[in-house]
């Protein structure tokens, strides 16, 4: 036996407080059809869309990590130097390093916490979740910020009609930590990579801008400079989030556990108010299952959208503390993750 010694945290883990920002500008689907071909009626049938915030140039994804963290740790009765490590989910931090975690851990005032980001989209928060409940349970961590981040608008052509009305800003954080109960049910995660080029930004960095002076030369450089977008191809990926998505949903409830009528709230990603409709009755849960729909004012936030959603529901009084929640998160990966979550 080796005389290494291992950590051990506490039993469980839970969420102890929810905080969002959304961006002052509020962009309905008049405007929107004003860049691209489509209708309002399209729109809203199609997707559930009616409105989506996005950003100005001072909402950075730094500013509104750092107002969305900084709600969730007063809501969860923390101090800000509490917290110990700070996880940031995003794809839309476009400064490839340092990772935007550790000047965000700064600004809240988490002193040498430990910071760093991760890339899983959409499923980014439900990610976040399975990691800083490992990380507590196993004694690297006490006190963990999880936040989702994006500004979808820095990476969306705003003229294509497949992208334009769907992407928005946002950024929702909640604060994680010990827990004497079980709070959070097993994760149910994974990825599939041969769908990778359903979502995809449309060119690397290194295509988009021209270097004259490449460590590689042989790289070549590229013909034009062009600004790279997000690409999604959303037929399959709609077929692929309502059929396979509603099995994974049912397995995380399984493997926690919960049977349907035993669920409180329902919070899928926000992509489409059709896919949420279909888990639902794929699921079989309950007519009196609180269902979020963020996506109607808020549109599709990406990594945020999990926690704005829940934050919704609990400030409009629809969800409670302690109720049960299944949240499933789904995204360009193609990536998946769901859990079952008790409400902080
Ligand atoms: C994007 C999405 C709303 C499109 O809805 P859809 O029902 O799949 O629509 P389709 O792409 O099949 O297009 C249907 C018709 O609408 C048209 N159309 C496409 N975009 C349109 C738009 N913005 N406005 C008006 N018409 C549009 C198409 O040209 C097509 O016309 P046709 O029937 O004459 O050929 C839907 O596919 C979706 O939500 N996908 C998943 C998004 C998601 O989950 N992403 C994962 C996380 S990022």
């Amino acid at each position: 036996m080796s005389g290494v010694k291992a950590s051990q945290g506490a039993a469980f883990s839970k969420i102890m407080g929810i905080g969002g920002y959304r961006p002052r500008r509020v962009v309905d689907n008049a405007e929107i059809v004003t860049y691209i071909d489509s209708s309002d009626e399209w729109i809203r049938t199609r997707s559930g869309i009616t409105e989506r915030r996005w950003a100005s140039p001072d909402e950075t994804v730094q500013m509104m990590s750092v107002a969305a963290a900084r709600t969730a740790i007063e809501r969860a009765g923390l101090e800000p130097g509490q917290v110990d490590t700070v996880i940031v989910a995003t794809v839309t931090h476009l400064l490839q390093t340092p990772a935007i975690a550790t000047t965000i851990a700064s600004e809240l005032g988490a002193k040498n916490a430990a910071a760093f980001d991760i890339n899983a989209a959409c499923a980014g928060f439900c990610y976040m979740v399975a990691m800083a409940d490992a990380l507590i349970r196993s004694g690297a961590s006490k006190y963990v910020a999880i936040i989702g981040v994006e500004r979808l608008t820095d990476l969306t052509d705003i003229h294509d009609r497949s992208t334009a009305f769907i992407f928005a800003d946002g950024a929702g954080a909640a604060i994680m930590g010990p827990s004497d109960e079980p709070s959070i049910g097993p994760v149910v995660w994974g990825s599939d990579g041969e769908q990778s080029d359903l979502i995809t930004q449309t060119q690397p960095w290194d295509k988009a801008i021209p270097r004259q002076d490449r460590v590689r030369p042989e790289d070549g450089t590229a013909e034009a400079a062009t600004w790279p977008t997000i690409a999604m191809t959303g037929n399959p990926v709609f077929k692929w989030a309502s059929y396979a998505m509603a099995k994974t949903a049912a397995e995380a409830l399984d493997a926690a556990g919960v049977q349907p009528d035993e669920l409180d709230v329902f919070v899928p990603h926000q992509a489409n108010n059709r896919i949420t409709d279909a888990m639902f009755k794929a699921l079989k849960l309950p007519s009196d299952v609180v269902i979020a729909r963020d996506i109607v004012n808020h549109g599709n936030t990406s990594a945020a959208s999990i926690p704005l959603a829940i934050e919704t529901l609990l400030e409009s009084g629809e969800a409670k503390s302690g109720q049960t929640a299944l949240i499933i998160g789904f995204g360009a990966g193609l990536v998946f993750a769901g859990q079952v979550i008790t409400l902080p």
